[in-house]
């Protein structure tokens, strides 16, 4: 039983995450999705809501389930008897950061082996900060998130996220 482990902030979920959880779905027995709860200071959404809002926009991946989690990764992955971590790379703008991250995570433990996925190419320029702030400032965010997330952000940035 192969378990990979997708951590991230996911304030909210976007496409670009569902395409890589999708593709990681077919390569593992197992995918924990694991939202970070000490990560953003100011999130939009609590660890909770953004652990059911992963869960409603996935619901078709019977592999894949979702979970909070706190402290350094390298013992999140540890207890749930991971055997690799996946992190999505955008563009080369994400080289830098996640090379460094994956590094430092093996220096911690040389166990942790971390892995890089490419989203489809049409979600190179998809961050949940940009989908953020065009949901604040009334833009339309319907190509980027699932039906789930655009109504959440349509009800905690009000009306205006609606358009
Ligand atoms: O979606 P993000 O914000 O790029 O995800 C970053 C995340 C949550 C994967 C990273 O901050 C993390 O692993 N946080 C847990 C604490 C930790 O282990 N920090 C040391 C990383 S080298």
């Amino acid at each position: 039983m192969r378990t990979v482990i997708y951590p991230g902030s996911f304030d909210p979920i976007t496409n670009g995450h569902l395409d890589v959880i999708q593709r990681a779905s077919r390569l593992f027995d197992q995918v924990v999705v694991a939202v970070a709860r000490n990560g953003s200071k100011q999130p939009l959404f609590t660890p909770a809501e953004r652990k059911t809002l992963i869960e409603q926009s996935i619901s078709n991946h019977d592999n894949v389930t979702v979970d909070v989690f706190e402290g350094l990764l390298v013992e999140y992955v540890e207890q749930q008897s991971g055997h690799a971590v996946i992190r999505g790379l955008r563009a080369l703008s994400d080289f830098e950061y996640e090379f460094q991250m994956a590094l430092m995570n093996r220096k911690l433990n040389e166990r942790v082996e971390t892995l890089f996925m490419m989203p489809r190419a049409s979600y190179s320029f998809l961050s949940s900060h940009l989908v953020r702030e065009i949901a604040t400032l009334g833009g339309d965010v319907s190509a980027f998130v699932s039906p789930e997330v655009r109504e959440a952000l349509t009800k905690r940035l009000g009306q205006a996220g609606a358009n």
